[in-house]
């Protein structure tokens, strides 16, 4: 057994507890990220895409915006189709933008600004375990390559995903879970064909949702509601791209051109909020904390935003020896996810076929994208909280 100890002991090595690793490094705090899978399985992952103006400013300032800066594509506006009818919603007249940049290219800056910085990150770190985290001296407990490891730390920050092991080692009386499971799923295809149109193209449909995102001038990445219990492997490429096509109208459908794909998975929705986000010296970001169906684009973001938080706090335990800030992470950050859970859970009813749904639930859908169409209140409203520009400050 080896004992080591740091300032703060980091579970989770997606992006929220590499960026967290990252800002703290970059203020003199020492801190070590624990990660359960491997460095090849952490880079592969394919997932979100859409980046906030906010958000972009949070990642320049880590100093991982160079190659976003540079490969990243800028949004203007988005489409939302429902069968034939097409809205166009314009970010411009609110100076708003979104940058369309590949989840998976962001882990990879992210690894890389933590290595050329000599930053500890274990991988395949095993049975990760936490003990203490209602004193003063937390321990890490963790297995690589068969040998037992102990790490002491100020702090543990949970950055480990929905099923991880943070929340979970939070008492039962303490911790309340808020959660809507949805009936349905998210089929995604990565795939070298040029996007179907400049912008994203978000379609509420009779036979279910269809969204078009990109991820470079030659490269898309598609999605479609299906069955919670389907399996990627019974979606052949050409089924997958028949079904986009007849979701799509008929003018979009026309634009769409079919290559394999180069990844395929299935994604559950869920909307899940654990509260308080502090037990003790243990903090919980990102989708540790929460979930976001993938509708709003705001998972991501608001992983984020919790670690410039949480980071910032931390910051100023050590800097200023205030605790104002980390006294009072729970409540601000939490305020911001319910607002991120009501935009996604709004977009998500507005778009989606739900199994049992009657033709009045189907015209409410359709006289809520009308509102969007013949409102400019409304479009405000939705591109304050699609470009999270609201938070831009
Ligand atoms: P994660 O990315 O989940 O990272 C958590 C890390 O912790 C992982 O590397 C995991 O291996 C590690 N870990 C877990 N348990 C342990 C443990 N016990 N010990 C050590 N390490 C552990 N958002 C969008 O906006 N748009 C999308 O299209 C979209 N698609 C998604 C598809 C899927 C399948 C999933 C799961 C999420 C998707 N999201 C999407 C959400 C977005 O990707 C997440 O919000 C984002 O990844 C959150 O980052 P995170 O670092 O908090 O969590
Ligand atoms: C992407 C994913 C989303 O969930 C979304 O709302 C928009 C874009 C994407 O993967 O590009």
């Amino acid at each position: 057994m080896t004992a080591s100890r740091t300032q703060v002991g980091i579970i989770g090595g997606g992006p929220s507890g590499l960026l967290l690793s990252q800002l703290l490094d970059l203020a003199g705090v020492d801190n070590v990220v624990l990660e359960r899978r491997s460095r090849d399985y952490v880079l592969a992952r394919v997932r979100a895409g859409v980046i906030e103006q906010g958000v972009v400013k949070i990642l320049r300032a880590a100093g991982v915006g160079a190659r976003l800066d540079r490969e990243g594509l800028l949004h203007h506006g988005v489409e939302i189709a429902a069968g034939e009818a097409r809205y166009h919603i314009d970010f411009a007249a609110q100076g708003a933008s979104l940058t369309v940049y590949g989840q998976t290219e962001l882990t990879k800056d992210l690894v890389e600004a933590r290595e050329a910085r000599g930053g500890t990150l274990v991988y395949e770190a095993g049975d990760v375990a936490i003990e203490g985290v209602d004193g003063k001296q937390p321990r890490l407990h963790y297995r690589k390559d068969g040998v037992s490891h102990v790490l002491g730390c100020d702090f543990v920050a949970g950055c480990d995903g929905f099923h991880g092991v943070s929340r979970k080692s939070i008492p039962a009386n303490v911790l309340k879970m808020h959660e809507r499971v949805y009936p349905f799923g998210w089929l995604g295809v990565l795939a070298d064909v040029p996007p179907v149109l400049p912008e994203l193209i978000y379609a509420s449909h009779e036979r279910g949702f269809a969204l078009c995102s990109m991820r470079s001038a030659t490269r898309s990445r598609c999605y479609v509601q299906c069955a919670l219990d389907d399996d990627a492997e019974q979606w052949s490429d050409a089924r997958f791209w028949d079904e986009l096509r007849a979701r799509l109208p008929a003018e979009v459908a026309r634009q769409v051109r079919t290559a394999p794909a180069i990844e395929k998975s299935i994604a559950p929705l869920r909307s899940f909020v654990a509260e308080p986000l502090r037990h003790g010296q243990l903090l919980l970001a990102g989708d540790a904390a929460h979930i976001v169906p993938p509708t709003g684009a705001k998972g991501l973001n608001l992983a984020v935003r919790d670690v410039d938080q949480l980071a910032a706090a931390l910051i100023a335990h050590y800097r200023e020896t205030s605790d104002a800030l980390l006294d009072e992470y729970s409540a601000t950050a939490l305020r911001r996810i319910w607002k991120a859970e009501r935009f996604s859970a709004w977009l998500t009813s507005v778009l989606h076929v739900f199994p049992g749904r009657s033709s009045f639930d189907r015209r409410m859908q359709l006289a809520e994208l009308d509102q969007l169409a013949s409102s400019a209140a409304a479009r405000a409203a939705f591109v304050e909280s699609y470009t999270g520009a609201a938070l831009l400050s």
